[in-house]
């Protein structure tokens, strides 16, 4: 993730990592792993308005029944990004992790981010918990019960097999949300495709213009000046046959939204079925 964090964070967050030779290996989602932590960085930029390190690290743990988490006892690793920032007064830290909490402005945060976390982390097993002091900087643990079988080395060292027959596309991803657009970019092309991106509907469909091999689009659709539904329209004005996908966030397409593309929930759990289901339409 290293690109990904170095574009998200800026010059001003040095990123620094503490790992061990070795660690458990855990069973998860990799792209919500991914995109958890990005989020947890991108808190840690917010609260270091001038800048500040930040340490992501992990470390193995051995947790007995009466562990003060409320975990299994067994094995874990616990993965933490502390930052040196503002932190949280009690009042915020106790509902952080709330669905739709947040302090930041309108159209800055959803109020997602940790809710997505913690969700994430007890889906597998594990615990979501955060240390923080008004002051004194936040650090969110994730701890993740280690696999009970190691993988065989070959197999995490090898990319992820093309299991699918299909050939790598060229795809044009439209997002006014830059941290979104980078992280589907970054999923499109751990499918072996190709990405063009853009920020904005007008910017697309230069893009559009301009790029005679084109073979899907995929869009948001809430985007400041053009939806994504009304930039699909004006591609296929141009293009008739174009594969599109409308990506919509957490709330649901207006219904009055009338649209013939493949539509897709974000966070993309089957971005690989949808690509499927929007070429063979
Ligand atoms: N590292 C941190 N330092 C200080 N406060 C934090 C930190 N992380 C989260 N918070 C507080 O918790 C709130 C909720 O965080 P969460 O990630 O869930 O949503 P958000 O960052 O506000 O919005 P989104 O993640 O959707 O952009 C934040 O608005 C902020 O007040
Ligand atoms: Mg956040």
């Amino acid at each position: 993730m290293t690109d990904m964090l170095g574009r998200a964070l800026g010059p001003s967050i040095p990123v620094l990592t503490q790992f061990p030779l070795s660690l458990p290996s855990v069973v998860t989602d990799p792209n919500q792993l991914e995109s958890v932590l990005l989020n947890l960085a991108v808190n840690a930029r917010d609260a270091m308005p001038s800048g500040g390190p930040l340490v992501i690290s992990a470390q193995a743990e051995e947790l007995d029944a009466f562990n003060l988490h409320r975990l299994k006892a067994g094995r874990y690793v616990r993965f933490s990004v502390k930052d040196v920032g503002q932190g949280m007064d009690a009042e915020t830290l106790a509902r952080a992790t709330e669905p739709f909490f947040t302090t930041k402005g309108i159209g800055k945060g959803t109020g997602l981010g940790l809710a997505m976390a913690q969700g994430f982390a007890e889906q597998s097993g594990g615990r979501l918990i955060v240390h923080s002091q008004l002051g004194a900087g936040t650090t969110v643990e994730i701890w993740l019960p280690a696999a009970l079988a190691q993988p065989q080395v070959e197999t995490a060292l090898t990319p992820p097999p093309n299991t699918s027959n299909r050939r790598a596309i060229s795809i044009l991803a439209v997002d006014d949300d830059p941290l979104v657009l980078m992280n589907t970019v970054a999923m499109l092309e751990d499918l072996g495709h190709a990405v063009l991106e853009a920020s904005l509907g007008t910017r697309a469909l230069e893009i559009l213009k301009g790029e005679a091999k084109l073979d899907l689009l995929i869009t948001d659709h809430a985007m400041p000046g053009m939806t994504g539904a009304e930039l699909i329209e004006l591609a296929r004005a141009e293009r008739p046959h174009l594969p599109a996908i409308l990506a919509t966030g957490y709330t649901e397409l207006p219904s009055d939204t009338q649209t013939s593309a493949t539509r897709l929930a974000k966070p993309f759990d089957d971005l690989e079925k949808g690509l499927d289901i929007a070429l063979r339409r």
